[in-house]
């Protein structure tokens, strides 16, 4: 990269998510930039760093600047870097029907069912469809922010069980599970407003179809605050809805947004990411 190349920061919605170009990932940051990054996705929750062609080493050190890379055993990977797992538009699910699985369809936050859920997931768009695609988020600080006073200081004082197994009928297509991979993930008890380790924001921390019951609620009557609150946090005043570019990589926080895929692109339409989560804390 020439010494001269600018980096420029975008705003990319209203009131979260910021684009970041003249930066070239094929060799590791360097601690100041490193720094700038993180710092940009905790003030803007959703980073897109433009323009990216780097291998899955250079992928892996780059988002090793923002913490540690886990596997996740289920989910295929790039041969060699069992952290960097694979979504395709070719993915068919377990079932063998052979229709197209589109992974996180519904609004959600990755892996809440773990006792310490991943606290960031990054994307590589490789091919990216012209028509479709597109990848929502909505901010759960916002959310949470604008509700009433009482209604905050009540909701914070619930907590939530949260299962792999699907908590709701009727939500749509989700990936079969293996049920040996079921059986090795227990439930996990998070507070249903959890506070950001790096920002002392409090967020909502809500991921529908993974939530069992709320603690101490009757499950429909749970569901049905879930479900206020789900409708409350994807007003467009609190949402943003990524757009992807080829060569984007898309590094978005787990603990203070709800994100979902969208699997409107046409049938023949290819779509290809890479994925990396890296490791999160206990939710307090
Ligand atoms: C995910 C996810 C969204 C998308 O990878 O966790 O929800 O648009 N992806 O593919
Ligand atoms: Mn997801």
């Amino acid at each position: 990269m020439p010494a001269t190349m600018e980096i420029s920061f975008t705003k990319l919605g209203g009131h979260m998510a910021m684009a970041v170009a003249g930066v070239d990932l094929s060799q590791p940051p360097s601690a100041d930039l490193g720094a700038r990054l993180r710092q940009a996705l905790w003030d803007n929750q959703v980073l897109c760093i433009r323009g990216q062609t780097i291998g899955p080493g250079a992928y892996l050190a780059a988002i090793s600047a923002f913490g540690e890379p886990q596997v996740r055993p289920e989910i295929p990977h790039v041969e060699g870097f069992p952290e960097v797992t694979t979504l395709s538009s070719e993915d068919r699910d377990l079932k063998g029907d052979g229709k197209r699985l589109v992974a996180g369809a519904n609004w959600h936050s990755d892996d809440t069912f773990m006792p310490r859920p991943s606290a960031l997931t990054a994307l590589y768009g490789l091919i990216v469809p012209d028509v479709g695609g597109d990848t929502q988020y909505a901010n759960m600080y916002a959310a949470y922010e604008a509700l009433p006073e009482e209604k905050r200081r009540y909701l914070d004082t619930l907590k939530v069980v949260h299962t792999m197994k699907p908590a709701r009928e009727g939500l749509g297509r989700t990936r079969s599970i293996a049920p040996e991979i079921l059986a090795a993930r227990p439930p996990s008890t998070h507070p249903l407003v959890r506070t950001h380790p790096e920002t002392g924001r409090k967020a909502l921390y809500i991921s529908r179809n993974r939530m069992d019951h709320i603690v101490g609620m009757d499950r429909a009557e749970g569901h049905a605050l879930i479900d206020e609150l789900v409708e409350h946090a994807i007003q467009p005043q609190f949402t943003y809805r990524h757009k992807w570019q080829q060569g984007d990589i898309v590094i978005w926080d787990n603990r203070c947004l709800m994100h979902k895929a969208n699997g409107d692109y046409p049938d023949g339409a290819r779509r290809f990411m890479q994925r990396i989560i890296v490791a999160g804390e206990v939710p307090v």
